[in-house]
C-alpha cells in the first residue's frame, strides 16, 4: 500500500470534526475585534481617571518629545526577560545613533530571589561594560537610563517603584522602593562613574526611541515574552493625578498595560478552555489575562495544553503522551515558529520537534498536520489580537484620519512566521482603505536606546 492511502495519513470524521471546533473556539471575526477594540477603549479611559481599571494606564513622566537634533553620550540598562542588555548610545542628531551593546545573562535563580541580588548583579553589569567600552576611568560621570520592562507605579522621570512583576520574575523584597535609587547604591558600592538619571518603563522607551527618528510616533507597541503599548496622551486627559500642565498640547507618554485587560472583566475577552487552565495553573492566575493570550512565554503553552487534550481524547499521536509534553511550559514557542514554517511533504520539521525534542514515540503525516493547524490557529489569533488592541489606542487618540507611525517591536512581532501579515490583515479588516493612514516600522534595541533618551531627557531639564 503507497504512503497515500495509508488510513494514517487521512483525517478520521473524529479528528475533522474537532478540528473544525478548535477553529471555531480561536477563530476571531472583524467584529469581534472591533468589539474587543471597543473595551479596551473603554477600559483605557477608565485607566486615566482611577487608579482600578482593567487597562492601568500608567503615567511615565516623559512629557518631553524628543527632536531627532539632540547630541551625546548615555549609557542604558535594559532588563526585559532572561538578559540584563547595556548600551551606549551615540545620539548624533538628525535622527541618527549608534550603540554598542552587551548583554548578561538573568539566571532563573535570580528571576526569583531577593531584590538586592538582582542589583547587585545588574551594579556588576554595568562594570562589565564599563571595561569593555573602557569607560571605567572616565572624569565626567555618564548619565544612565534604565528601562525594565514591568508596570512601574512612577511619580517622576527618576522615581518609579515596580508595581508588579509580570512573565516568570517573582522578586522579592521589592516593595515600594524606588529602582533607580536601589540602581545608584548599587553602582556606588563598585565606585562607578555613572549616574541613574532616569527609569522608564520598556515600551515608553520603545516609543521614545522611535519618536527620536519619526518625530511624530504616537504608539510603539511590544510582543516578544510579553506584551504592551505605550503612547502620547494629552496631559489634561489624565484625571486620576494632579498634573500641572501648562499648555492643553502638552503630552505625557502613557504605559497601557494593555496585557492586564480582561483581568476585572474577563467577558472582555474571547477566552478558550485552553486559556482558562493556562491562567487558573500559571504563577499569577487572574493577572495580564490579554497578554496570556498573545505573548511568547505563553503560546507554546496553549499549544501543549490543546495537544494533551487531543491526545487524552485519543485523537493525536495514538493517545500516546510523554513526560515532555506533560511538563508545563516545556514547549517552546520558538517550535510553533518552526513548525508554522515546515512546508515539506512529510513535514520532517514538525517530527522531528514532537519525536526527538518531545519525545513522542512515533507520529503520522495527520498528527503532524494537526500539530500544524493548531500552532496556526493560535499564532493567528494573537496577531489578530494585537491588531485589535492597536486599533483600540488609534482610536483612544482619534489619530487614525491625520495618518500615523506605528512602532511595533519584539520576538514574536519581528521573528514568529506570518506575523506582521497576519496583524496586517486584521488591521485591514477593521480599517478597511483607510488601513494606508497607518505606518508600521520596527524598532531595533528601542528599549535600550529609548531609555538612553529619557536619561537626556532628564539631564537636558535639569
Ligand atoms: C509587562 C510590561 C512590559 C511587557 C513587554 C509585560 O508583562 O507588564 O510592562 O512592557 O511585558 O515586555
Amino acid at each position: 500500500m503507497s504512503s497515500t492511502d495509508n488510513n494514517e495519513n487521512i483525517k478520521t470524521k473524529e479528528q475533522t470534526e474537532a478540528l473544525g471546533l478548535l477553529h471555531q473556539e480561536f477563530k476571531l471575526s472583524a467584529e469581534e475585534l472591533k468589539d474587543l477594540a471597543q473595551h479596551m477603549v473603554v477600559e483605557m479611559g477608565k485607566g486615566l481617571q482611577s487608579h482600578n481599571s482593567n487597562v492601568p494606564m500608567l503615567l511615565s513622566y516623559v512629557r518631553h518629545h524628543p527632536t531627532g537634533q539632540e547630541k551625546g553620550e548615555y549609557l542604558a540598562l535594559e532588563v526585559s526577560g532572561s538578559y540584563a542588555r547595556l548600551l551606549l548610545v551615540q545620539l548624533h542628531g538628525q535622527g541618527r545613533i549608534s550603540t554598542r551593546q552587551q548583554k548578561y545573562r538573568i539566571t532563573e535563580d535570580l528571576k526569583r530571589d531577593a531584590m538586592s541580588k538582582l542589583i547587585d548583579f545588574l551594579a556588576q553589569s554595568v562594570n562589565s561594560f564599563l571595561r569593555f567600552v573602557k569607560k571605567q576611568d572616565v572624569k565626567e560621570p555618564l548619565a544612565l537610563g534604565f528601562s525594565i520592562s514591568f508596570p512601574l507605579n512612577q511619580t517622576a522621570l527618576h522615581h518609579a517603584s515596580i508595581g508588579r512583576w509580570t512573565k516568570d520574575f517573582e522578586i522579592t523584597g521589592t516593595d515600594d522602593k524606588n529602582l533607580a535609587s536601589l540602581l545608584q547604591e548599587g553602582i556606588e558600592k563598585l565606585k562607578l562613574p555613572v549616574v541613574v538619571k532616569a527609569i522608564v518603563n520598556g515600551t515608553v522607551g520603545c516609543l521614545l526611541a522611535h519618536n527620536y527618528r519619526s518625530l511624530d510616533t504616537l504608539l510603539a507597541c511590544t510582543v516578544s515574552t510579553g506584551t504592551n503599548a505605550a503612547y502620547w496622551e494629552k496631559t489634561e486627559k489624565i484625571i486620576k493625578c494632579n498634573l500641572e500642565s501648562k499648555d492643553k498640547e502638552e503630552e505625557m507618554i502613557i504605559d497601557t498595560e494593555w496585557g492586564s485587560f480582561g483581568d476585572k472583566s474577563p467577558e472582555h475577552l474571547p477566552r478558550t478552555c485552553y486559556d482558562n487552565r493556562l491562567n487558573r495553573e500559571s504563577i499569577n492566575p487572574g493577572i495580564h489575562l490579554f497578554e496570556k493570550m498573545v505573548s511568547g512565554m505563553y503560546l507554546g503553552e496553549i499549544i501543549r495544553s490543546v495537544i494533551v487534550d487531543f491526545v487524552d481524547r485519543r485523537l493525536l499521536f495514538n493517545g500516546n503522551s510523554t513526560k515532555e509534553m506533560n511538563t508545563p511550559y516545556s514547549f517552546d514557542v520558538s517550535y510553533m515558529s518552526a513548525i508554522e514554517l515546515d512546508n515539506s511533504d512529510d513535514l520532517k520539521d514538525i517530527q522531528h520537534i514532537v519525536e526527538a525534542i518531545m519525545n513522542v514515540p512515533k507520529t503520522t503525516l495527520v498528527d503532524r498536520q494537526m500539530v500544524k493547524s493548531f500552532c496556526e490557529l493560535i499564532g493567528q489569533r494573537a496577531a489578530r489580537l494585537t491588531a485589535a488592541a492597536i486599533s483600540a489606542v488609534i482610536e483612544k487618540r482619534g489619530a487614525l484620519e491625520t495618518g500615523l507611525p506605528v512602532s511595533v517591536e519584539g520576538t514574536i512581532y519581528e521573528h514568529y512566521p506570518n506575523f506582521p501579515e497576519r496583524m496586517n490583515n486584521a488591521m485591514r479588516e477593521i480599517y478597511g482603505p483607510k488601513i494606508a493612514n497607518i505606518n508600521i516600522g520596527v524598532t531595533k534595541d528601542g528599549n535600550g536606546i529609548g531609555a538612553a533618551l529619557a536619561a537626556m531627557i532628564a539631564c537636558t531639564k535639569e
